[in-house]
């Protein structure tokens, strides 16, 4: 990445002195369309360079939340706060908002610079002027080579660069993202999703990024706000989220899990006819009777099997008989599908140097974990 360029850190950054609050707030914002509501109550707090993502299904409400933010659709309640001023019913131009969308919309018979150069043109900024801080953006997505080029002389991964470069020429307060790499194939995504971090990093931009990419989201985000039904399910780090998911949604949107439901009974989760201990951090927060769920990761399942070393069997739980259903090889890991004797089946991730590498479909074996490395949240069914 270049370090020469010209353009400055963002406006924000030099008007820090004066402001120093949140760089953006949403206060309990939500929207209608005609009887339903698309988005209900959201609120959250961003500080001056933090990166979010909204994750969440497709019809969750991230798009209509991000133009409500960029000003395309006005709120039905609440209130949004850009560098502490109230920007909810003002014009999408007088925001200060840079957007990246997931069609590039360059215009087709510019060159490259002037595409990027064009949203300072429009906001008064001398030709001259605008075209070097065009070239210095240019520089920063690394294509102050392409230039002279139109286009569609670029290919998509370029042009979504230049597009980028186009967002921050003007050194927004906020940069929208809406899926920016959607159209884009896996390696030149996991390429832009590392340029767009060093980017935003480097300008201390605070950012608003959509997708429905699990992966892309643990990649990028400082937060994440986990979207469901028009609502943010969770807000938090993506280390919280996976560590820590509020509900069966939330941990079975981010990585894999086995989730099992059951009823609580004498403080411990009865799944089946088996007693399932729960995580000390868990106790007293559910009722004698409350259906509950446990979530407990792949990588977090111990397996048993004739191959395992005595010494590794680090049983810190009930131990649950199965046989092996399924044993696929991933290269790094080996992950096995156990139908369990009590009727669920359980996944585990095991390290592929592990000895039980050897275990086969058809084995008998046993899993078990520990209670502190799994979540008990409530059930999503009765
Ligand atoms: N202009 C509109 N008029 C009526 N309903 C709308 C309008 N825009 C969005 N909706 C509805 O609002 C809900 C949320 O849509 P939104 O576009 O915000 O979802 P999304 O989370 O961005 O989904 P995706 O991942 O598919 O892009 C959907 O049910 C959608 O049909
Ligand atoms: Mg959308």
């Amino acid at each position: 990445m270049s370090t020469t360029n010209t353009l400055t850190a963002p406006a924000a950054q030099f008007a820090a002195q004066e402001y120093d609050g949140p760089a953006l707030v949403l206060d309990g914002v939500g929207k209608r369309f005609g009887d339903a509501y698309a988005v209900r109550d959201v609120s959250f707090e961003l500080e001056q360079g933090t990166f979010l993502t909204m994750l969440g299904p497709s019809g969750s409400g991230k798009s209509t939340t991000l133009n409500m933010i960029a000003g395309f659709l006005e709120p039905t309640t609440g209130s949004i706060l850009l560098r502490g001023r109230d920007i909810t019913t003002l014009l999408p131009n007088k925001r200060d908002i840079g957007m990246v969308f997931q069609n590039y919309s360059l215009f087709p018979h510019m060159s490259v610079l002037r595409n990027v150069a064009f949203p300072l043109e429009v906001r008064g900024v001398k030709r001259r002027e605008a075209a070097a801080k065009a070239a210095a953006a240019l520089e920063l997505v690394e294509l102050g080579h392409r230039a002279k080029a139109l286009p569609k002389e670029l290919s998509g991964g370029q042009q979504q660069r230049v597009a980028l470069a186009r967002a921050i020429v003007f050194e927004p307060d906020l940069l929208l993202m809406d899926e920016p790499l959607g159209a884009l194939d896996k390696r030149l995504r996991e390429n832009m999703q590392i340029s767009i971090k060093n980017i935003a990093e480097q300008l201390n931009s605070t950012v608003v990024f959509v997708t429905h990419d699990q992966e892309e989201a643990l990649v990028m985000s400082d937060q994440i706000a986990i979207y469901n039904n028009g609502g943010i399910e969770q807000y938090g780090t993506s280390q919280d989220l996976y560590e820590n998911p509020a509900s069966v949604f939330v941990a079975d949107f981010i990585g894999e899990s086995n989730i099992l439901r059951g009823t609580m009974r004498q403080g411990a989760l009865e799944v089946e006819g088996q007693a399932f201990p729960i995580p000390s951090r868990s106790v007293g927060r559910f009722a004698e009777s409350e259906r509950a769920a446990i979530v407990v990761r792949p990588e977090q399942v111990t397996l048993r099997s004739r191959h395992s070393r005595p010494d590794t069997a680090l049983v810190k739980g009930p131990e649950v008989q199965g046989t092996v259903r399924e044993v696929i090889y991933l290269g790094t890991a080996y992950r096995f599908y156990v139908a369990c004797d009590l009727g669920f089946e359980i996944e585990v991730r095991v390290r592929r140097h592990l000895p039980e590498g050897q275990t086969r479909k058809g084995e008998r074996v046993s899993v078990s974990w520990s209670p502190d490395d799994m979540s008990l949240v409530p059930s999503d069914q009765n």
